[in-house]
Order: C-alpha cells, then sequence, then structure tokens
C-alpha cells in the first residue's frame, strides 16, 4: 500500500531514475511540478508578444523570416509544456485561466518593452541565454514528460540565442548609431536577465525541497553566477560594456563578482506592477476571447464525430 509506494517513488528519485505519468507520486510533487511547468508553459506563450511587436517592423525579409519561426517556436514551447502539465492531471482551459486571472506566474523578464529592434537581438543573446542555462539541467528533472520536453526546447532554445547573437554581431559592424541602439538595449536587459533565475537562495521557498526531489538540479545563484561567467566574454567578444561598474574576476572564487540585484524592482514586477505587465496579460486575455468560437467549433464537430460513431 501507501508505504511502499511512498518507497518506490523515493527510489526512483534516489537512483536517477524518472517519474512517468503512470507512476504514485506525492500530492506536494505533484503540484510543484505543476507550478513549475505551468509558470514555464505561461512564459513561453506571453514571451510571444515583446518580440512579436516587431514581426511587422523587421527591417528586412531575412530578419522577418527568422523572426516569425523564433516566436512560432515559443509557441511550440507552450504547447509541449501544456502537455506535460496534462499528464499530471492539470487542465489546459484551467492553466489559461489562472494566467490571465493572475492566479499563476510567468516570467518577470516578459514585463519590460522592446524599445528597438536591437532588443530582439539583445533578448536572443541574453534573454534566451538565461532561459538555456537554466534549462540545460532541467533536461534531468526526475518528471519523464518534464524532462524530455527540455531537450526539444534546449535545442531551438540554442538557435534562438545564436541568431540573437549574430543579429547583434551584424549590427555592431554597422554605423555608430546603431552600436548605440545594442548598448542601450543591454544596458535595459541586463539587470532583467539576472532576476530570471529567481530570488537568492536564502529567499528562495522551493528550492530545497525542488533539490530533494532532483527537480531542480542547481539552486538558482549558481545557476546566476553561471551566467554571468559565461556573458562577460560573449560581451567582449561583441564590444558592448555590461551595465555594472562592480562586475570584475574573482581570482579566488574563479567566478565573477558582481554588483547587487535590484530585488524591489523584481518584487513589484511579481505583484503585477511591471511597466508591461497589464498589457501582457489584457493581450494573452483578449486572444483567448477572440479564439473562443475556435473552440466551440471544434467541441460541436468533436460531438458531431463522436454521434456518429
Ligand atoms: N519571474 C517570475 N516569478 C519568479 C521568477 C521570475 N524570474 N523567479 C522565481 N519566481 C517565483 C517562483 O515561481 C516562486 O513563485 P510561487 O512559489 O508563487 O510559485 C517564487 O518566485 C519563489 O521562487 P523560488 O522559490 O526560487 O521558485 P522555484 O524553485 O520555482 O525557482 C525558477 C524559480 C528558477 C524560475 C524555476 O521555477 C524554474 O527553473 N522554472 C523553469 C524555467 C522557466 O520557467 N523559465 C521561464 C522563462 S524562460 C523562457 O521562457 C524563455
Amino acid at each position: 500500500a501507501e508505504p511502499d509506494l511512498e518507497r518506490l517513488f523515493e527510489h526512483t528519485i534516489e537512483r536517477d531514475q524518472r517519474i512517468e505519468p503512470r507512476d504514485w507520486l506525492p500530492e506536494g510533487y505533484r503540484k510543484t511540478m505543476i507550478r513549475q511547468i505551468a509558470q514555464h508553459a505561461h512564459s513561453e506563450i506571453i514571451g510571444m508578444q515583446p518580440e512579436g511587436n516587431w514581426i511587422t517592423r523587421a527591417p528586412s525579409l531575412r530578419r522577418k523570416a527568422i523572426l516569425l519561426a523564433k516566436v512560432q517556436d515559443e509557441a511550440g514551447h507552450g504547447l509541449y509544456l501544456y502537455s506535460a502539465a496534462e499528464t499530471l492531471g492539470a487542465d489546459r482551459a484551467d492553466l489559461t485561466e489562472k494566467l490571465i486571472s493572475g492566479r499563476q506566474k510567468y516570467s518577470s523578464i516578459f514585463n519590460y518593452p522592446t524599445l528597438t529592434f536591437a532588443d530582439v537581438g539583445v533578448i536572443g543573446w541574453l534573454v534566451d541565454g538565461a532561459a538555456i542555462c537554466n534549462q540545460v539541467p532541467l533536461c534531468r528533472s526526475s518528471y519523464g514528460p518534464y524532462a524530455r520536453a527540455m531537450i526539444r526546447i534546449c535545442k531551438e532554445e540554442s538557435f534562438h540565442q545564436r541568431q540573437g547573437y549574430e543579429l547583434l554581431m551584424t549590427m555592431m559592424r554597422g554605423t555608430e548609431a546603431q552600436r548605440a541602439m545594442v548598448q542601450d538595449a543591454v544596458n535595459r536587459w541586463w539587470w532583467p536577465s539576472l532576476m530570471m533565475f529567481g530570488p537568492p537562495d536564502a529567499e528562495s521557498p522551493n528550492t530545497a525541497q525542488s533539490m530533494a526531489w532532483k527537480v531542480k538540479r542547481h539552486t538558482n545563484d549558481e545557476l546566476r553566477q553561471r551566467f554571468v561567467d559565461m556573458s562577460v566574454p560573449q560581451a567582449k567578444a561583441l564590444g558592448v560594456t555590461l551595465p555594472d561598474p562592480e562586475l570584475k574576476w574573482n581570482e579566488e572564487r574563479q567566478h565573477h563578482n558582481f554588483g547587487p540585484i535590484d530585488w524591489d524592482e523584481f518584487k513589484q514586477i511579481l505583484k503585477g506592477n511591471g511597466p508591461c505587465n497589464a498589457q501582457r496579460i489584457a493581450h494573452r486575455r483578449k486572444a483567448h476571447e477572440d479564439g473562443a468560437w475556435v473552440r466551440e467549433a471544434a467541441a460541436a464537430y468533436a460531438a458531431k464525430q463522436e454521434g456518429r460513431a
């Protein structure tokens, strides 16, 4: 009975094997997985907006085709993730309702505006770079459907990052005004990218349990540090400055030191008070409402087919 099932669950985690939908799992684990996967799915879908903003104004056909493909990939990521959440018994319509009523979170990063086309490049480089840094270890997450979705997502995410970096390289070879545009975008996105990794470990309520369950493989601060170390040489190769006067190599730690993060700004965003929170949710709500007739037609068609059978 239950104690045996619980032992089997723990044993599976200990041996680094995957928990699958058919397996017994503790309610807390189910809740944690639904919470994280839903937030992640919502982030992919809301994340289509900041860059989608530039599709009609991309500077060339080539850039437009790339951007369209990228934004479509994000929709696909959202779909894999909602499907993974469904394997845990979550209801897709219910998750969407929770998103548009503000009861479930999505990543803080998507509440900032995209002011110039350089933002498209910087989102690819820094935001997708941070996402990869956070998501590669999730390919080894203990929940099978999530880990497998993550493998595919990471492959596409690394294409996104490269397109961003290549876009920025091109702009940096351009005019003085273009270089200034890139630097301005870097200045605006650097700190929010560091916030993507979540609160500092000491203030992260979920990390300890998620590490014990091997849902998370590294803490928020570990991954943030990895991202900073990764980004410094990339910024140098690009020829931009990261907007942190305290950013400096620490020989003893073999890591870069960096300045304090404005956690008040992060908290305000999580409360819904960021520059674009209201706009993002309103847009998502409208898209959902505009799609009502499609859902109704699909349901009516399915009912009719069932009646025939
Ligand atoms: N934006 C919004 N909310 C956040 C963020 C963030 N950047 N970071 C942490 N939070 C939330 C957590 O979801 C949690 O909220 P909840 O308890 O109400 O659900 C709260 O802040 C406390 O944080 P933690 O205890 O550290 O939460 P957790 O252990 O879940 O770690 C993390 C947060 C690292 C984001 C983790 O959930 C994760 O790895 N998620 C998968 C990756 C992901 O969602 N990426 C989305 C952005 S990337 C992209 O889509 C391109």
